[in-house]
């Protein structure tokens, strides 16, 4: 049940009735304010705009409002100074909004907005031989959620990685792997193999420059598609994405499509084309830029001296092939905000090319750095958390609390996993996106306070209720859910929906992980106050009911932030 447009369709009557030849403002909705404290009603209309266009102290508008706003069963309304305040009709509203719930369980919050839309989520986007670090794992999670969430509004959603697979390091590896290593080794040893070979390439180049041009000689190779060369590019890109696959499992995030660098290498040569007929090219010592000194930015590089292309002419090529292949109404690009330029000077190219959607539909989703125990991430200095080995110790940890409190459960390492990964996700995902992440294990592997395994618990706790009881209930008293806390859980409840649809308005997954902390904590308190199973049958069916949409709607919170709810724990 819709409570604000409920109370704003009695102002609006009220204002018809009070004031027959005003003008009826559009958006009353909008207006309505929820005051700071309880004791002064559910919603407050603030008749201060109205004071302006009808010539008349707000106190006396709203009094004069409120002698022809009558209709307790949705709510009770008084008149203090200038605003009206709303009280609703407690068990109407409990009715209402647990109806509405349990109408169409597990579609809480979602709706048809996104409708014949569609939003491409370049997220993740992992490099080529490197291992799958926690640099990588914001946008993973963010770009998962949103995905999620865009979906749940009925967006049409095209998540992909964006492989950062192109680049001379890819040659230096192959003349690397021709020297020192053999097929069985880099198997067996992975990306760490990988990684080895190349830096001891790096390492003996310096002495011998001559290495240099054979990387570079490599890498002609695979731009020609030179079949050995390509097949060992292959090689090297699967090895890395299958220890990515392992992640992406444990983590539940899926794409449409791999199309990384690589895929635009031979789509570069027509954007570089484009922009030389609309006259934007410009040389510069030998390489070929754009100019954004207008604009109060570096030059955008296109070519380098060599001819060879960067960053910023494949991105061009994906944006262009996006733009045509999925029709977009938005391309979403979840990268840290160290990137914030490189983003900032593609749209502009863009435009300047004639893109105008460019402006409008692309958007750069940027979010925080992360530290380690406030040292930058580097693997060379070793101050570097790897993502398998994050989620295997939280899995662990979530064992061993599980044997500890729950050694009879059944499936008790899927459920250290859901409750593992939980933590991790939940963590990253708890404040703004744009706050820095100085990780820490402790935190991530927090399982108290407000934490997903709170919230977890909390799902399973409603489970659990729910499993106790009985199969047929009465018809429920739904004044019995009167109490301050109840009401305030339902309040909570009542308004996820616009936590979703303000979670993707901002692309801030966050607002969905508080809503559902609330939500959490205010059963909690509910559950600890009443007994849901009162020998009052109408009493006990009216809290089942509560439970049950309660249930319902965290665990579709959790999904929408990527975690999963077990229902025993
Ligand atoms: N691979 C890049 C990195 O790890 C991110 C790519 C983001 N996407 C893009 N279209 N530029 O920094």
């Amino acid at each position: 049940m819709d409570m604000r447009a409920a109370v704003a369709a009695l102002v609006e009557k009220g204002i018809r009735a009070a004031f027959p030849d005003a003008e009826v403002p559009a958006d009353i909705g909008g207006m309505l304010e929820v005051p700071p404290e309880r004791a002064m009603g559910d919603f407050a209309f603030p008749c201060f705009r109205l004071s302006r266009t009808l010539r008349m102290a707000p106190p006396m508008i709203a009094s004069r409002l409120c002698q022809n706003i009558n209709d307790p069963d949705t709510a009770r309304v008084e008149c203090v100074g200038g605003y009206l305040n709303f009280f609703f009709n407690r068990g109407n509203f409990a009715r209402g909004t647990l109806e509405a719930i349990l109408a169409s369980p597990g579609k809480w919050g979602s709706s048809g907005e996104g409708a014949g839309k569609t939003v491409c989520m370049d997220y993740s986007s992992i490099n080529i031989a490197k291992r799958f670090h926690i640099g990588h794992l914001s946008t993973t999670v963010i770009g998962n959620s949103l995905m999620r969430i865009y979906k749940f509004l009925g967006w049409n959603t095209v998540g992909i990685n964006h492989l950062g697979d192109w680049g001379t390091q890819f040659g230096k590896m192959i003349a690397a792997y021709k020297r020192w290593g053999d097929k069985k080794t880099v198997e067996e040893g992975g990306i760490d193999e990988m990684t080895r070979l190349y830096q001891r390439f790096n390492a003996e180049a310096k002495n011998d420059p001559s290495m240099d041009d054979e990387g570079r000689a490599w890498f002609k190779k695979i731009e020609e598609g030179d079949s050995e060369a390509l097949e060992i590019f292959h090689w090297f890109k699967d090895v890395t994405l299958k220890d990515a696959m392992r992640v992406y499992d444990i983590l539940g995030v899926h794409f449409d499509s791999y199309a990384g660098e690589s895929f635009y290498a031979d789509k570069t040569g027509a954007v570089v084309k484009e922009l030389e007929e609309k006259g934007l090219l410009k040389d510069s010592d030998g390489a070929k830029v754009v100019d954004l000194d207008e604009y109060g930015m570096p030059p955008c590089l296109i070519l380098k001296s060599d001819g060879a292309t960067l960053y910023h002419t494949r991105d061009l090529a994906a944006a262009l092939y996006r733009k045509k292949t999925y029709d977009f109404s938005k391309c979403l690009y979840i990268v840290a905000y160290q990137q914030d330029l490189h983003f900032r000077q593609l749209f502009k190219v863009l435009e300047l090319m004639g893109y105008p959607w460019a402006a409008d539909q692309m958007k750069h989703v940027s979010f925080g750095m992360v530290s380690y125990e406030g040292q930058a991430l580097s693997t060379r200095d070793g101050v570097m958390i790897y993502l398998d080995e994050l989620l295997t110790r939280a899995q662990e940890k979530a064992l061993a609390i599980i044997n500890e409190k729950s050694p009879n459960l059944e499936n008790k390492e899927e459920v250290a996993r859901q409750v593992g990964v939980g933590a991790v996700v939940y963590s990253t995902l708890q404040n703004n996106r744009i706050k820095d992440i100085d990780f820490r294990w402790d935190r991530a592997l927090n399982f108290d306070g407000e934490t997903g395994p709170y919230v977890q618990y909390t799902f399973a706790r409603c489970s659990s209720v729910l499993r106790k009881a009985p199969a047929s209930l009465a018809c429920p008293d739904w004044n019995a859910l009167s109490d301050d806390d109840s009401q305030y859980l339902l309040r909570l409840m009542s308004r996820f929906p616009e936590a979703v649809a303000d979670a993707c308005d901002k692309d801030e997954p966050s607002i969905v992980t508080r809503a559902v902390t609330e939500i959490a904590k205010a059963y909690n308190k509910f559950y600890y106050e009443n007994r849901v199973l009162d020998e009052d049958p109408g009493v006990a069916a009216a809290r089942v009911a509560l439970t049950k949409a309660c249930a319902d709607v965290i665990r579709t919170g959790l999904y929408l932030i990527g975690l999963e709810a077990p229902e025993r724990m």
